[in-house]
């Protein structure tokens, strides 16, 4: 996909001073987002990245979740029961803790289409929160995915399997596909907040936000949105 110059721009990374001021910088969006619009769909991610955001979450708000609904970006193919699952990571770290129901929290699964149909007919996603691999991928869309992508099953790749061993007994433990919404998929949202810990992904962070608009790193497409924050700690 060839972009002009005028629909690129650079991405200001936002610095902040540490994992706490990340997280709770975060949480404090995602809360104000939820009491301006209490009637929203808001795409959630997984990884270690946001623990402290929903830890946030839960302690420091008393927020209205009834009329919410959540999309998480991805899921391993894997039993959700698993305790590795995103399902699991998501009961976990927030709906457990939260006063929302079961059926307003959606997964993609192996029914791809009904995924982004659901998405579609509730009115879109307002506010996609992401995280970066240390490849690039936002998601699971790894390197080389077209900027076109809609959610479908996908290989993971060797990098992305290596960085989430640390979470599996093993590495031959991991998953190897996985369920993800696409980065057309994402460009859609409304608004996107992308968010990164630790100096391992500040290169990536640079690049995607301000090199080459290219497929062979995901988060680059972000330089094409009109409303993406992204926000760093080391
Ligand atoms: P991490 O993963 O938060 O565990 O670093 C981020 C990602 O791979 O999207």
């Amino acid at each position: 996909m060839k972009l002009t110059k005028k629909t690129k721009k650079l991405l200001e990374i936002n610095v902040l001073k540490n994992y706490e001021e990340l997280s709770s910088t975060v949480a404090d969006i995602v809360a104000k987002h939820i009491v301006e619009w209490p009637v929203t769909n808001i795409a959630l991610p997984t990884g270690s990245t946001p623990i402290g955001m929903y830890e946030e979450l839960v302690k420091k708000f008393d927020l209205e979740w009834t009329y919410v609904k959540t999309f998480n970006l991805d899921e391993y193919i894997m039993n959700p029961n698993h305790e590795q699952s995103y399902h699991s990571f998501m009961k976990k770290h927030l709906f457990d803790k939260i006063n929302i129901m079961p059926s307003q929290c959606y997964f993609p699964d192996r029914n791809t289409k009904a995924y982004e149909k659901k998405m579609k007919d509730m009115g879109g996603i307002d506010l996609c929160i992401l995280g970066i691999g240390s490849n690039g991928h936002i998601a699971f869309n790894e390197p080389g995915t077209s900027f076109k992508s809609r959610t479908r099953v996908v290989d993971l790749s060797e990098q992305t399997i290596q960085d989430n061993s640390r979470f599996f007994g093993s590495v031959d433990d991991v998953p190897k596909q996985a369920i993800t919404i696409g980065l057309g998929t994402i460009m859609e949202s409304k608004k996107i907040i992308l968010i990164a810990n630790g100096d391992h992904k500040l290169n990536i962070l640079n690049v995607a936000m301000a090199g080459e608009v290219t497929e062979s790193i995901p988060a680059s497409i972000l330089q094409t949105h009109n409303n993406v924050e992204v926000y760093y700690c080391d």
